[in-house]
């Protein structure tokens, strides 16, 4: 059963939001509330079998009252051409785009050292170069001309984001960018914003990870002021704020959605060690050492 929504049904009627990505976890949850709320729903992404699954089930989420669709589109974001396509097809069955939720995107854990030039480009290509391919395409095809509203999902990268540099970079780079997009699109009436989850748990998710996913996961818990993983139905619902005329005064704007995970202790353990340089030589440094002295005998 999906979890309903705190708008009211009807909400985006005769609407027609593209959500790539859309076929698992927060994207799926985003698709199923945008549904419920009446509006038409194309998914974008790119394993076909799983996005015309994901399809199926979503129309469960369609009220019986309501004439929204849900379309499956295979696409990957990361090639020009097939976004372009993308676009046009949408075009052609709905005749508008009203939102652009770019929530597509994948990365591995490596540490920064570790990363080969190949796995590095293969996450900046899909994060970010994917992103900016739908924004460009959405708003030269429809939004420029009509209005809209783009929504980017980013991640909690504001420490870095250590074992995951490549995605830290893709995702910093995109709120950079939704700011950009805010102000030059701003006179077409398109509004620009981002979401930045914290650590939000789905099934999809934690199998990304393979075999290390169950321990990602369990170990984040303390590190969240909320002492509990966030779910993809906690980041819907300000997706769908964000979409609406609610949210009309709100551009350029990123909402972290993380029960506060960003302002607290960061999961990566630096280890013990004497690799720092010395602090310079002086009254303060005296003062420092006899302080460490006197606190060893304590
Ligand atoms: N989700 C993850 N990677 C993707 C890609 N390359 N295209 C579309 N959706 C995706």
């Amino acid at each position: 059963m999906s979890v309903s929504s705190v708008f009211r049904s009807g909400l985006f009627d005769h609407k027609v939001a593209v959500v790539t990505g859309g076929g698992t976890g927060i994207g799926k949850a985003i698709c199923s509330e945008l549904l419920q709320l009446g509006c038409n729903v194309v998914i974008a992404s790119r394993k076909v079998e799983r996005l015309e699954a994901a399809a199926i089930e979503l129309k469960k989420s369609i009220p019986e009252s309501s004439s929204a669709r849900v379309t499956p589109i295979p696409c990957n974001i990361r090639n020009e051409d097939e976004v372009k396509s993308l676009v046009q097809l949408v075009l052609k069955q709905y005749g508008r785009i009203d939102y652009l939720v770019n929530n597509g995107g994948g990365q591995f854990t490596s540490p920064a050292e570790h990363m080969s030039n190949k796995g590095w480009k293969a996450v900046i290509d899909t994060n970010l170069t994917g992103t900016f391919n739908c924004c460009k395409e959405v708003y030269t095809g429809w939004m420029k001309e009509n209005g809209g509203v783009i929504l980017n999902i980013i991640a909690d990268m504001w420490k870095g984001f250590p074992g995951m540099a490549h995605t830290g970079a893709a995702r910093a780079a995109v709120d950079n960018l939704t700011k950009t997009l805010a102000i030059e699109w701003a006179s077409s009436g398109v509004r620009v914003n981002a979401i930045a989850p914290g650590t939000i748990f789905s099934r999809t998710a934690m199998e990304n990870y393979k075999d290390i996913g169950p321990l990602i996961f369990q170990m984040s818990i303390p590190f969240s002021p909320a002492k509990r993983l966030g779910v993809p139905e906690e980041i819907s619902p300000a997706v769908c704020f964000l979409l609406s005329p609610a949210a009309s005064f709100i551009s350029g704007a990123t909402l972290r959605v993380d029960a506060g995970q960003s302002l607290y202790h960061a999961t990566w353990q630096i280890p013990d060690h004497s690799a720092w340089p010395e602090a310079p030589e002086g009254e303060n440094l005296n003062a420092l050492k006899d302080l460490l002295k006197s606190k060893s005998k304590l």
